[in-house]
């Protein structure tokens, strides 16, 4: 972020403290939205001992589909080897696409209608802004994959004890044909935080009826368009209930900012972004934090929201470490800022590329995008 603000013509001050993101991820050519989800369930399948024949449904949430029709998840069905008695869709709504996926998994569960499978749930997306755009320097990439099971080893999931919102707004939209969104920046930030008030005071009120009250979540972790809009969201709610800014930052560092180192490494991956800041939280803390609740705020813009919770599991420490989720991170490469204009540059052809002319970096043994045969999209 520090060169790209340098090239911006920014104080890189701006980027990583006044946004709070130290590096960016980007995705090449080969890295689409179907390929990133493939390889981040490949690696939950080895690291966590899944058989894809356990597999019951598969959705991928995401704002960054490759085709109006066909769903990311009928391109995982083979890729991964789901079985053929498996139920596949993508859900869209900007980044609350995977939460909605993930709480239909848990009512799916929670009605018995897995009879014994599990859930794969994957958040997949690309974020772009035009360069030289204020949204620029909020934009990321990358998938999460997320295993949902009648026996959770991490989170225990409450169904049935949440609140949701919603609302007709454009803060954030992206029309049909182009790759980068359209953003309304400043409206979206308070788009964001009314939704967080409304979401909230929904599920207070739900888990007061459940008999507990949701002041003694141990940590809490939200969508992240970018590190700050978090420190902001807990700053609100915190203020809500009569804290001073002094004692509402406070609180942010205990229950907050373990969340966000994954974050401020990745920038927005929409659908994911609030999973990736439970994993950062989980990676930092899952032992010390075995029992107790977590709060979950999701915003999708448009917008609709949900404030949920799950509680830790006994055990959540150990099976962490075995996940090493932070371990992806650590192998990528730094693109200069010239190869990361010539991949936006390259953007609007790729779709159109035929198989194998496609430049870019496709690392050995990951799944990649190789370009278009006859109109259908090719992976190897
Ligand atoms: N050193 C330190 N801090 C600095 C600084 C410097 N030299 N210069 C500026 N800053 C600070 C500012 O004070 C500001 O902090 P506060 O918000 O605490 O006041 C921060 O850096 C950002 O500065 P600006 O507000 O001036 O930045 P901007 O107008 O250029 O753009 C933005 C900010 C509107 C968030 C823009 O990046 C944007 O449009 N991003 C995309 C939209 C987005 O992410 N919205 C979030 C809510 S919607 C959502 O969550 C859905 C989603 O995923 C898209």
């Amino acid at each position: 972020m520090t060169d790209l603000a340098r090239a911006r013509g920014v104080p890189a001050g701006k980027y990583v403290e006044g946004l709070g993101v130290s590096r960016m991820a980007v995705a090449d050519a080969h890295e689409d939205a179907v390929a990133l989800a493939a390889n981040a369930s490949r690696r939950l399948f080895a690291t966590a001992g899944v058989e894809a024949s356990s597999i019951g449904l598969c959705v991928a949430g995401t704002e960054t589909g490759v085709d109006h029709s066909k769903p990311i998840a009928a391109y995982l069905h083979r890729l991964l080897g789901l079985p053929q008695r498996c139920r596949v869709y993508e859900t869209k709504h900007a980044c609350f696409g995977g939460t909605a996926a993930l709480l239909g998994a848990i009512d799916w569960i929670a009605a018995g209608s897995n009879r014994g499978r599990s859930a794969l749930i994957v958040c997949t997306d690309i974020a772009r802004y035009a360069l030289n755009s204020p949204g620029e320097p909020t934009q990321g990439a990358g998938a999460v994959a997320l295993l949902v099971t009648e026996n959770p080893r991490l989170l225990a999931f409450e169904p049935g004890i949440s609140g949701s919102y919603a609302r007709d707004v454009d803060d954030f939209w992206r029309p049909l044909y182009p790759k980068v969104a359209v953003v309304d920046g400043h409206r979206s930030v308070q788009c964001y935080l009314d939704a967080l008030a409304g979401a909230y005071d929904a599920y207070c009120e739900a888990a007061t009826l459940a008999g507990y009250d949701a002041r003694t979540l141990a940590r809490r972790c939200y969508h992240v368009p970018y590190g700050k809009m978090a420190k902001k969201a807990h700053r609100h709610l915190k203020q809500r209930e009569g804290l001073s800014e002094a004692e509402a930052d406070a609180s942010y560092e205990v229950e907050v900012a373990s969340s966000l180192v994954l974050p401020s490494q990745v920038g927005n991956v929409y659908t994911g972004s609030l999973y990736l800041a439970l994993a950062s939280l989980l990676d930092a803390e899952a032992e010390a934090i075995e029992g107790e609740r977590v709060g979950l705020f999701s915003y999708g813009s448009g917008c609709c929201a949900e404030y949920f919770a799950g509680r830790v599991e006994k055990g959540a420490g150990e099976w962490v470490r075995r996940l090493a989720l932070a371990q992806p991170l650590a192998e990528r490469r730094t693109y200069s800022i010239e190869e990361y204009e010539a991949i936006r540059a390259a953007d609007d052809a790729v779709d159109q590329a035929p198989v194998h002319t496609l430049n870019g970096h496709s690392p050995a043994g990951m799944i990649a995008f190789v370009g278009v045969d006859n109109q259908r999209r090719v992976y190897e």
